[in-house]
């Protein structure tokens, strides 16, 4: 009661809303609410963070102040005390702040270290943009929606523990908390797994890659590509975007999308033999075959290493795009759904993952899963990632499932960005123009007592076509930002006046060294 009561007093006691506040106190995503008076405050490199002696302050200090050096020209000092003081305050949500900057200093109070360092990722917009210089302003602020991912695919291109990085850094920076890592495909297997060696050693490795669209190219390169992450490296990635307040969620898929894993030991498929990393994009006949024991023996050592890696409490187990016709003539799999009084070939995928589920759950684990596992039955624990348009999620939180809202017309980074794509790089296909991803109501179609089901939502970047880190943020920026305004401000969005506090991340973007897409800002997008 205390939480509402102080952030009502912010809201209404000491604001006008941000849609009247200059481009100095512009912020991506949009603020519940500041509050500007007159005059300025002006930070340089002999400004000092005083965190006390919080050591967990001192460090998101630390990360604040790299983060601001190349605007400042050099870096800004921790120490006890100092003129930007941050602090806690229990009486605030864990991920809420309030940011208020005064003639003599500034304060940055969160309801815990998250929410201190989104209050410094505002304060790294306002500073950015007016070069050190900022204006005296309260900002009171809250996240709407708990689930704020963003998505990168690792198995059609590999991505550097650098790159992997920096998907964070962009990621923390739009104060998304959620990074959902695909890990496995049919054209690389991405993790290194102690006890199946092949998985990296043959699975990591396609033979060349094709040239062109999926849709009508023959053409291929003749050039390996391959790579994987070890088990150092992983846990190197989960513990920097943990320091960022993000939460690893790995994606292991199953039953489809698993060629790789087929081609480093054919045991685990129907037919038993001839499996290729695969080369070309689309979607493999060839899946898992949950005929056969061995398979969930497989799948069960996997995971046991898998969540050594990730201490996320919600694993993602893939379960799209899985095409049944291997199980049609697999007597295995016949015999499977005989004895399990299955109806289908469905059914048998719902047991798949139903069976992984029980197995995760007995872990202490949830699995989320693409939509495609409302086919042949869900189980009501399991959540469900809405990718093909919003349907799915939404017959999901009728049916009483936590769901994450990805549905491609909106969320699909890696479709293309403009009305006329001649002018972009050649990519899947669709079009998500700014405008279409900041349009993306997640709570379209559902009544108030289904919303609270939706988790939140999440940009997912596929990468198919995507090769290079620079044709990477082009994808991913600035779009991601519609996005994050959706998750973090869904309930105060306002297009016109987002266009407007774009230009101040923009030159967040420019200062961090982020290329991006241009064409929005162009005006040249729809
Ligand atoms: C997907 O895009 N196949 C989830
Ligand atoms: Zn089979």
């Amino acid at each position: 009661m205390m939480k509402k009561l102080l952030f009502l007093l912010c809201v209404f006691a000491l604001a006008e809303p941000a849609a009247g506040a200059g481009p100095e106190t512009s912020i991506v995503p949009r603020p519940a609410s500041i509050t500007t008076g007159g005059g300025t405050f002006t930070v340089n490199t002999a400004t000092v963070i005083g965190t006390g002696s919080d050591k967990e302050l001192r460090r998101v200090a630390a990360l604040f102040a790299e983060s601001v050096a190349p605007a400042l020209g050099g870096r800004m000092k921790c120490a006890d005390r100092g003129a930007v003081a941050l602090s806690t305050d229990d009486t605030l949500a864990a991920e809420e702040y309030r940011l208020e900057i005064t003639s003599s200093g500034v304060a940055v109070c969160g309801g815990s270290a998250q929410g201190v360092f989104y209050g410094l990722q505002s304060l790294r917009q306002l500073l950015v943009n007016g070069g050190g210089v900022l204006p005296v302003a309260t900002v009171c602020d809250k996240p709407f929606f708990e689930h704020r991912g963003g998505m990168l695919d690792s198995g059609r291109h590999f991505w550097t523990t650098e790159q992997v990085k920096e998907f964070i850094d962009i990621l923390a920076l739009h104060k998304m908390n959620r990074f959902h890592w695909h890990l496995t495909e049919d054209q690389g297997w991405r993790i290194e797994i102690r006890k199946y060696p092949e998985l990296t050693r043959t699975g990591s490795v396609r033979r060349e890659t094709l040239v062109g669209h999926g849709s009508n190219s023959t053409e291929y390169d003749g050039t390996p590509c391959g790579g994987y992450y070890t088990r150092r490296e992983i846990r190197e990635i989960v513990r920097y975007a943990a320091e960022r307040f993000v939460t690893v969620i790995p994606e292991i898929e199953l039953p489809g999308h698993a060629v790789a894993a087929l081609a480093s030991y054919p045991w685990l498929g129907c037919r038993g033999e001839g499996y290729e990393v695969r080369t070309r994009w689309g979607v493999s006949e060839e899946v898992y075959c949950p005929g056969k024991e061995t398979t969930f023996r497989f799948l069960e050592d996997l995971f046991t290493e898998v969540l050594e890696l990730f201490p996320s409490e919600y694993i993602h187990i893939g379960g799209d795009e899985c095409p049944k016709t291997s199980w049609k003539s697999c007597p295995l799999c016949q015999q499977r759904i005989r004895e399990e009084g299955l109806k289908d070939e469905y059914e048998l995928q719902s047991y798949t993952v139903r069976r992984m589920e029980q197995w995760l759950r007995a872990r202490g684990r949830r699995i989320i899963g693409w939509d495609e596992i409302l086919e042949g039955g869900v189980s009501p624990t399991a959540t469900v990632m809405s990718w093909r348009g919003s349907e799915g999620g939404i017959a999901a939180a009728k049916a009483g499932n936590r769901v994450i809202m990805t549905p491609n017309d909106h969320c699909y980074l890696d479709y293309y960005q403009t009305k006329n794509p001649v002018l972009e790089p050649q990519g899947i296909g669709g079009c998500v123009p700014m405008s279409k991803a900041y349009a993306l109501d997640p709570y379209d179609r559902l009544s108030p007592d289904e919303r609270p089901y939706i988790l939140g939502v999440q940009a997912n970047l596929w990468t198919e076509y995507i090769a290079t880190p620079v044709h990477l943020k082009h994808m991913l920026l600035p779009r991601l930002a519609a996005i994050a305004e959706v998750a973090w401000a869904y309930d105060r969005r306002d297009f016109e006046d987002f266009r407007h506090r774009m230009e101040a991340l923009r030159k967040c973007y420019d200062t961090a060294g982020y290329n991006y897409a241009t064409y929005f800002f162009d005006g040249c997008d729809e």
